[in-house]
């Protein structure tokens, strides 16, 4: 899961896809970076922990960490929240492999090509509006993973 800053919109889709993956009793890792490395080793901002709290799911264990040329190489799956990040993400990959990878997530998600916008100027009601963009994403792709695992099966 990837964002600017690490510190608004990843570390919730993170905490929301690992959340959904323990509810399912999947075992998968998932990890969160940023972009640029302004926020590194930093919590998430507190507004989504806020938020995020309000759901049962807690972010307080994650800090920032900008993204890598490895991470390109050990994630199947790299999610943008928006078309910056997207763009940004590419510039990582050195073949078609890697690039296949990433992906803008609400429209892997099936929800078309729509951006998760930065809440980090706007306020809490930003931040439930990201939390249920992500919320919907991350139960899709979910579905979709178990659909394509229930066909190699
Ligand atoms: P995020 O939000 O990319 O969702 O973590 C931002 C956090 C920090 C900044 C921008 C966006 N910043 O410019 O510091």
């Amino acid at each position: 899961m990837v964002c600017l800053g690490n510190i608004c919109r990843s570390p919730l889709a993170e905490g929301i896809m690992q959340h959904k993956l323990n509810q399912a009793g999947i075992a998968a890792h998932v990890d969160s970076a940023g972009l640029i490395n302004y926020h590194s080793g930093e919590l998430p901002d507190k507004r989504s922990i806020a938020v995020a709290a309000k759901y049962g799911i807690d972010l307080t264990a994650q800090r920032a960490r900008s993204f890598t040329k490895d991470d390109i190489k050990n994630f199947d799956y790299i999610f943008a929240m928006d078309n910056n990040n997207y763009e940004n993400l590419m510039e990582y990959a050195n073949d078609a492999t890697e690039a296949k990878r990433i992906h803008l997530i609400l429209d892997y998600a099936g929800l078309g090509k729509k951006i998760v916008p930065d809440p980090y100027y706007g306020d809490q009601s930003d931040f439930e509006h990201v939390f249920s963009l992500l919320d919907d994403a991350c139960q899709r792709i979910l579905k979709k993973f178990a659909h394509a695992q229930s066909e190699v099966v």
